[in-house]
Formats: C-alpha cells, sequence, structure tokens
C-alpha cells in the first residue's frame, strides 16, 4: 500500500486526468505539442511507442482509435493502465523496446514523442530518467530503429508521426523517412523554451547539430520543435 504521505500527483488535460507516478516522466511542452498534432479516425489502429504516463494514448483512445502503448519502464506500462482506467478507456499497454511487444501487428498510425536528447558517450544511463531523455550520441538512436520498422508495422498508407527537436535536423528526417520507403511531410511546428537537459550538453549538441541550428556562441533560448510524418505508399 502507498503511504498517503507521499502524495499523489494528478496532471488535467482536455478532460482528461492523469496520474503521474514516480519514474515515469510527467508530461512536458513536448508532450503536449505531440498530442495536439495527432489524428485519428474512430476505429483506426494506433501504436503509442514509448508512452510514458499514456497521455497520448488516453487522448487517441477517447478519440475513437484502438491503441497499443509500449514503454520499456514497467512503472509507466502501469501508469497507462492505471490513467487507460481511471478516464474509462481501453489501452493495451504491453511493456518492451520499440517493436518487440506487437510482432506481426500492422496499424494505420505509429506515433512517437520519444527520447532524443543527443547524450555524450560518458552520460549514458540505464534508468528511467534516461530512458526518457536519451536519444543515443546523435539522438537519433530509438527513431533510427521505429523509422526503420515502420513500413513492417503499417498498412499500405498508414501513418508513421513522431517528434524531434530542430538539432536533430527537419532535412535528416526527411531523409531517413526517405531511405525507409516513407513520404516525408512535416505537421507542425512550435517554438518551445529550450530544454533545460539541452544546456547541460550543450557543446555535444553543437557538435552533432546536422543542420547547424544552435547558435555558435550564444546561449540559446528557444529550440524549435517539429511532428513529422511518413506515410507508406497505398
Ligand atoms: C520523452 S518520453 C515521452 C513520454 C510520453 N510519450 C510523452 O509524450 O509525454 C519517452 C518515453 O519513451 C520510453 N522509452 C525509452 N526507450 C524506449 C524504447 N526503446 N522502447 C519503448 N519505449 C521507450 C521512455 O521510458 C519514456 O516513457
Amino acid at each position: 500500500m502507498e503511504s498517503s504521505e507521499a502524495g499523489v500527483h494528478l496532471f488535467a488535460w482536455r478532460g482528461c486526468m492523469f496520474r503521474i507516478s514516480d519514474r515515469v516522466q510527467p508530461p512536458k511542452a513536448g508532450s503536449l505539442f505531440f498530442c495536439e498534432h495527432l489524428a485519428v479516425r474512430p476505429g483506426e489502429r494506433v501504436l503509442e511507442i514509448g508512452s510514458g504516463v499514456g497521455l497520448a494514448a488516453v487522448v487517441l483512445a477517447k478519440a475513437g482509435a484502438s491503441v497499443v502503448a509500449t514503454d520499456v519502464v514497467p512503472e509507466a506500462v502501469d501508469a497507462i493502465r492505471t490513467n487507460a482506467l481511471l478516464n474509462g478507456v481501453s489501452v493495451d499497454a504491453r511493456l518492451g523496446d520499440c517493436y518487440a511487444p506487437v510482432a506481426g501487428g500492422r496499424f494505420d498510425l505509429i506515433c512517437t514523442n520519444p527520447p532524443q536528447m543527443p547524450t555524450p558517450p560518458n552520460r549514458a544511463r540505464r534508468d528511467a530518467g534516461a530512458a526518457a531523455d536519451n536519444g543515443g550520441v546523435d539522438g537519433w538512436e530509438i527513431l533510427d530503429r521505429v523509422i526503420a520498422g515502420a513500413p513492417g508495422h503499417l498498412v499500405p498508407g498508414g501513418r508513421l508521426a513522431f517528434t524531434i527537436f530542430a538539432f536533430l535536423g527537419k532535412k535528416t528526417a526527411f531523409a531517413k523517412l526517405e531511405a525507409a520507403g516513407l513520404q516525408p511531410s512535416i505537421v507542425a511546428s512550435e517554438t518551445q523554451p529550450f530544454p533545460r537537459i539541452g544546456y547541460e550538453r550543450l557543446e555535444h549538441i553543437r557538435s552533432v547539430d546536422p543542420e547547424g541550428t544552435v547558435p555558435a556562441t550564444d546561449t540559446p533560448s528557444t529550440v524549435e520543435r517539429f511532428v513529422i510524418q511518413g506515410t507508406l505508399p497505398s
């Protein structure tokens, strides 16, 4: 039984209520931006990879989609289940890495707001906080695997939607999608405060920023964020 001394953190958004668990990252600006630009039709099959507390999964299930939501952190999978129940929707929450929990499955929409913070080799860790933020040396570690696996997990005409920070490279994202046989497009862009953890890694981010988006000497106060889509031809 939980100690009442610890308190309960709740997050309310768009008529939904989310219980925030220890060890699971609470929704941030990028989470809301991501959710605001996900479109589904009732009955569509959706896979969210790295669902955290299940914000997008619950919102998409409320919109009538049939949602599988995954995470590598067991407490996140528990949180997704709790938050689906709390909001009266059904979400199939599964534990595991990338596409492993949905082998053989095909979806109309695959979506992810993935860990994507470029991570110097000496900062790599294996805890839940790192799982939420760290995207490998260039930030693309998880996304590269998501993109590579998408054609094998989408129905014809299906969409892959994901967020990136500008310093991962918009043109780079397009090239990776095209190489995987997906037609790229930008769904939305938004200027957000530069992430706190990004300041701690600024020199490293500058060293990998493929399109030179971070000022060479000034300290940035904002970063552009994109929702990118790749569509599998019908
Ligand atoms: C940036 S957080 C986003 C959480 C949530 N989707 C949101 O938008 O607030 C990334 C999530 O991906 C999960 N994750 C990290 N690596 C993963 C992997 N290889 N496969 C599935 N999920 C992963 C993390 O545990 C974390 O919950």
